[in-house]
């Protein structure tokens, strides 16, 4: 039997919630967006995505676009039920690392929090659409940071031939230092576990590194229970931020103004790239059709369009 195609983002707004919109609204999904724009709470007035909800009501004549706060229980269950979706992606997101430490309640009431509420919602209301959690590496902790590596001229390597593939899924989360995002994520991406295993729902984690593409398309068309892939370009097309500055400059010709400091984030990678076998054997259809190169000349010509718009409404 035919599937419906009714979809439920949050974050639709967002950098990864607004391309799942486009992707799937051109697969032919009706599709509801909520977004309450906290990233202009998280992040002042640069932070507002009004401008991408424009867009997408623009773009998509069909879509539905809610306010709705995740942290309100009752409006995402009365949302749920009344929706009934076919499937939810789940973006919405306090995404900054630096800044939770500043901001801890808000920051766990929306990654976690907010993910139980939808996740309650979706066992309540439709707990046979696939739920899919825009999770982070970053629930690893620095725990990738005890691998050996080794120093190349442009990046970090690891050592270890265990590693030679990247990070897999069943690396370990526990004692290690997250940061207090990697923990409230962390929080969230185990509980969408939980509802998969404990209810039996297909649900489904993407611990996503740096992300410019999605392969949900394939988790929708056979969803699995209680499913975890790390997600990204996998160790072929991966970059170091250094590598990143020089293809930058390559594409631009310009000279990036940069200061190389030794010393991670606190709670982040000093190198991970995912190790996609896990996906790639669940999914074989799935593939990489985009290579960095090709990245970087999307965002660069994206960049140039939107800053002759932006001269010529100063102008
Ligand atoms: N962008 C990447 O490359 C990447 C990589 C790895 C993991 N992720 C994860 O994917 C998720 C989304 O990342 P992103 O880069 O799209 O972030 P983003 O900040 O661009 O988008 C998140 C959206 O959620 C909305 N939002 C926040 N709080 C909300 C709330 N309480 N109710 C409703 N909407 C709310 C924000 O307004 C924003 O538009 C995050 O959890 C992030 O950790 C992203």
């Amino acid at each position: 039997m035919e599937r419906g195609r009714i979809l439920l983002i949050t974050g639709a707004c967002g950098l990864i919630g607004s391309e799942v919109t486009r992707a799937f609204a051109r697969l032919g999904f009706s599709v509801t967006g909520i977004d309450s724009n906290h990233r202009a709470i998280f992040f002042g007035p640069d932070g507002d995505t009004s401008w991408v909800l424009g867009q997408l009501r623009s773009e998509i004549p069909s879509y539905r676009h809610l306010d709705t706060d995740i942290r309100d229980r009752d409006a995402v269950l009365g949302l749920v039920e009344k929706l009934k979706p076919d499937l939810i992606v789940h973006t919405a997101a306090q995404p900054s690392h630096d800044l939770a430490a500043t901001i801890p309640f808000l920051d766990f009431e929306v990654n976690a929090l907010g993910t139980l509420h939808l996740l309650e919602a979706a066992r309540r209301f439709c707990p046979e659409s696939p739920f899919i959690h825009m999770s982070t590496n970053k629930v690893y902790g620095d725990g990738p940071n005890t691998i050996p590596l080794v120093e190349l001229e442009t990046r970090w390597d690891y050592a270890d031939p265990a590693f030679e593939h990247g990070i897999a899924e069943c690396f370990s989360i526990d004692q290690s230092k997250h940061s207090i995002f990697g923990v409230s994520k962390l929080a969230g991406d185990v509980m969408v576990q939980e509802y998969g295993r404990y209810f039996g729902m297909p649900t489904c984690c993407l611990r996503g590194g740096c992300l410019t593409a999605t392969f949900m398309y394939e988790l929708w068309k056979s969803p699995r229970i209680a499913e975890v892939y790390n997600l990204g370009g996998g160790k072929s097309n991966s970059c170091s931020i250094v590598e990143a500055f020089r293809m930058a400059e390559n594409i631009t010709g310009k000279k990036m103004n940069r200061r190389y400091v030794d010393e991670n984030r606190i709670g982040d990678h000093i190198c991970y790239y995912s190790d996609l076998r896990k996906m790639q054997a669940h999914y074989p259809d799935w593939r990489i059709t985009k290579t960095l190169p090709m990245i970087f000349e999307e965002i660069a010509v994206g960049w140039r369009r939107r800053l002759r718009r932006l001269a010529a409404i100063i102008a």
